[in-house]
C-alpha cells in the first residue's frame, strides 16, 4: 500500500465546486484501490485575501512545500477587483508557482471523440487532436523586474513590464519539450517573436544549442508566436508539442483549449525538478480554466478539467499511469452516453450539472474496477 499527502486549494468561484467533484474521485481511490490519498486544505486567491489579507498564507505555502502534491481549483473575481495589486487573488496562484520552481507547465489538448463536435472549429480539423503546450512557468514577463509605474518630471506616468529569460531557464524548459516529445511524435515547435524581440532571438538561439547537442535526432520547428496562433485555428494537427515562454504559452493554450470543445476540458501539470536525493519533484495540477464568476453556486461548471489534473498528479508525480489511463478513459466513456455541462452542450445531447456528469464518471471507474 502506497500514500500520499495532497494539498488541496479549492480558491474562488467555481474553483470549490470543481474540488468538490475531484474529492469524489480521490475518495473512490481510498475505498478501492490500494493507493491513499491524505488530504489537507487550505485557502487561496480572494478567499485567502478576505480571511488574511494576503492572497495566500505563509502557513499554506508550507504545507505546500511538504505535500506530494497541491490540486488547484481557481481564483479571481469581480469582488477583488479593486484589492491592491500585490494581494490581487492571482497574486497567490503565481507566488506558488514561483516559490515552488514550478517552471513547467503541461497543457495537453485532446479532442475527445464524443465532443469533435462541440468545438468551435470544423469537425475534421479536431477529430483526433492531441497535442501538448508546454509553457514556461516560473520566468518571463510575469515575473521580470522591473514591474511598476512610476512617475515623469513632466506629470506623466510610465508602466513596465520586464520579459527576461536567463541561458538555464532556456535550456532547462527546451530539455522538458524534447524529453516529453520522445514520448510523442518526436516533434518539437517552439516559438517566440524573434522579428521583434532580443529575448525572442536568445529563446530561438538557446533552444537551437539544445536541440544540436543533447537531441540532433528529434525534430525541431522554429515558429513566430503570432503565426502559431493562426496555424493552431488553421490546422492544428501539424502540431505535436508546442513549447512557448510563459506569456505566449498563457494565450496559446487558451486558444489550444477552445480546439477541445471548451476551456472546461482544459487539465494542466505544473512540475519542477525531479529532486536527485529524494527521486521527488513539486508539483500543482490546476485546470486552465479560470474562476468562471459568471456561472459559479449554480452547479453547472464543468468539473472535467479539475478531474483531468488529478488524472495528471497520478501519472506525473505517482507514476499511477494505469490509473491515470483509467480515469481518461471514463471521462471518454461518461461522455459517449450522451450526457453534456452547458459548456459543451451540443445538439441531441442531455444537460446535466456538475454532479451529474462526476456521477457518471465514477460509474465508469466502478466498471472498469
Ligand atoms: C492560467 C491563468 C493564470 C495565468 C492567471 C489566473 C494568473 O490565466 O493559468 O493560464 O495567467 O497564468
Ligand atoms: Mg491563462
Amino acid at each position: 500500500m502506497s500514500s500520499y499527502n495532497l494539498l488541496m486549494l479549492p480558491g474562488d468561484g467555481i474553483g470549490p465546486e470543481v474540488i468538490n467533484e475531484v474529492e469524489r474521485v480521490i475518495e473512490w481511490f481510498n475505498m478501492n484501490s490500494n493507493h491513499k490519498f491524505e488530504i489537507e486544505k487550505d485557502l487561496v486567491g480572494g478567499a485567502a485575501y478576505d480571511e488574511h489579507g494576503q492572497s495566500i498564507s505563509d502557513e499554506a505555502m508550507d504545507l505546500a512545500h511538504k505535500s506530494d502534491a497541491v490540486i488547484f481549483g481557481a481564483v479571481g473575481g469581480p469582488k477583488w477587483d479593486n484589492v491592491p495589486f500585490e494581494v490581487r487573488p492571482e497574486a497567490g496562484l503565481l507566488r506558488l508557482r514561483k516559490e515552488l520552481d514550478l517552471f513547467a507547465n503541461l497543457r495537453p489538448a485532446i479532442c475527445y471523440k464524443a465532443l469533435a463536435e462541440a468545438s468551435s472549429l470544423k469537425k475534421e480539423l479536431v477529430e483526433g487532436l492531441d497535442i501538448l503546450i508546454l509553457r514556461e512557468l516560473t520566468g518571463g514577463v510575469y515575473f521580470g523586474e522591473p514591474k511598476e509605474i512610476t512617475d515623469l518630471p513632466d506629470g506623466q506616468k510610465r508602466a513596465v513590464d520586464t520579459q527576461v529569460y536567463t541561458t538555464s531557464e532556456i535550456e532547462r524548459i527546451a530539455r522538458v519539450a524534447f524529453d516529453l516529445a520522445k514520448t510523442r511524435k518526436g516533434k518539437v515547435t517552439s516559438t517566440e517573436k524573434r522579428n521583434v524581440m532580443i529575448s525572442g532571438v536568445f529563446w530561438n538561439n538557446v533552444v537551437s544549442e539544445v536541440h544540436k547537442n543533447e537531441y540532433p535526432e528529434m525534430e525541431l520547428e522554429h515558429m513566430l508566436a503570432d503565426a502559431c496562433a493562426m496555424q493552431l485555428v488553421r490546422k492544428p494537427k501539424q502540431f505535436d508539442l508546442i513549447v512557448a515562454d510563459n506569456l505566449f504559452g498563457d494565450i496559446l493554450s487558451d486558444e489550444a483549449a477552445m480546439l477541445t470543445g471548451s476551456m472546461g476540458m482544459l487539465p494542466s501539470a505544473s512540475l519542477g525538478a525531479v529532486n536527485p536525493n529524494t527521486d521527488k519533484r513539486n508539483a500543482m495540477y490546476e485546470p486552465v480554466h479560470g474562476s468562471a464568476p459568471d456561472i459559479s453556486g449554480q452547479g453547472i461548471a464543468n468539473p472535467i478539467a479539475e478531474i483531468a489534473s488529478f488524472a495528471m498528479a497520478l501519472r506525473y508525480s505517482f507514476n499511477l499511469t494505469e490509473e491515470a489511463k483509467m480515469i481518461e478513459d471514463s471521462i471518454s466513456a461518461a461522455l459517449d452516453q450522451g450526457i453534456r455541462t452547458p459548456d459543451i452542450m451540443q445538439d441531441g445531447m442531455k444537460k446535466v450539472g456538475t454532479k451529474a456528469i462526476t456521477d457518471a464518471i465514477i460509474a465508469e471507474m466502478n466498471s472498469r474496477a
